[in-house]
């Protein structure tokens, strides 16, 4: 029989949308590697069955992504955690030991600080206001409270009140959440006070969605940030624009997260020219 060619993909339900096979197989295709990213979209009753069969000798895969809806729920298949994805308790990507162990990282974290690292804005002292409390929200909530350099405040608001407020108890188990405080109605968060908007929803996804935010509450001084990532311009930050105030879409925490789970898998720093091939195929197709 044939070998099988070394394998990468995402797993998550849907997955045909993910811009993440472009950005891998380009990386592969630049640094010559004769291998594949592929999309495998599962039912959730399929995760711990697929996970099996990952872990024989036999199979070709060496390294998954996860995305929604199964960020927390591949934990409990896996062998460990990073320390990082241990706090979260997410995990976005999954890399296959040599034994096939499993140990799940999460570089969503990472990835959007490293994005506000090239945006330069600097996290320190800052307030800042998030919407929503997803997965997306769950990762980038870690990273802000476990950051050094720490944040002044974080005000946090879901539609569902009970869902932020679970969220927030749940890390406050691993890490000090003292500087989050959970909001009652998008009216208690200050938003004009603050420096930094984060929308971790799905608003905005569709182009007769509305924009959760009142525009009179963004100013110029500041950075308004929406996940999402297609549209480019979502109603949010067509209005922030507007108004004057610096935007980022998700692209670049797309980008980000991606290098540092290729990184994982394949154990070595990613050339910077690679990158840059990596990121003009996001651009391409996004
Ligand atoms: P992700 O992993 O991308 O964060 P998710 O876990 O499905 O995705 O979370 C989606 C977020 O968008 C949730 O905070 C959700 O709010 P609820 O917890 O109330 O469901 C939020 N969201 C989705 N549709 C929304 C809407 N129409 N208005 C406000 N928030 C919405």
């Amino acid at each position: 029989m044939p070998e099988q060619k070394l394998t990468y993909g995402i797993i998550g339900n849907p997955v045909k949308h993910s811009l993440s096979p472009v950005m891998h197989n380009t990386a592969f295709k630049a640094l010559a590697v004769d291998a594949v990213y592929q999309l495998f979209p599962l039912e959730e009753d399929e995760v711990e069955s697929f996970l099996k069969d990952v872990r024989k000798t036999s199979s070709p895969i060496f390294g998954l992504n996860v995305t929604v809806p199964y960020k927390e729920k591949v934990i409990p298949f896996l062998d460990a955690l990073s320390p990082f994805a241990q706090k979260a308790m997410a995990v976005n990507t999954i890399v296959v030991e040599p034994d096939r162990h499993l140990i799940g990282h999460n570089t969503d974290g990472a990835g959007f600080l490293a994005h506000l690292a090239e945006l330069q804005f600097d996290l320190k002292g800052k307030r800042i206001v998030v919407l929503g409390a997803g997965g997306t929200a769950r990762s980038i909530l870690t990273a802000l409270c476990l950051l050094p350099q720490r944040p002044e405040s974080i005000h946090l608001y879901n539609r569902t009140h009970q869902k932020a407020k679970g969220l927030v108890a749940d890390l406050g188990k691993r890490m000090d959440v003292g500087m989050v405080a959970v909001e009652a109605s998008i009216d208690d968060l200050n938003i004009e006070l603050a420096d930094l908007l984060i929308n971790t929803t799905s608003v905005g996804l569709h182009s007769d969605d509305p924009c959760l935010v009142d525009d009179s509450l963004i100013h110029a001084d500041m950075l308004v940030y929406d996940v999402i990532y297609r549209p480019a311009l979502t109603p949010l930050l067509e209005l922030a624009q507007a108004r004057g105030a610096k935007t980022a879409n998700g692209l670049g925490l797309l980008f980000y997260q991606g290098v540092l789970s290729f990184q994982h898998w394949s154990g070595m720093p990613l050339d910077a020219k690679i990158k840059q091939k990596m990121r003009r195929s996001l651009l391409t197709y996004a």
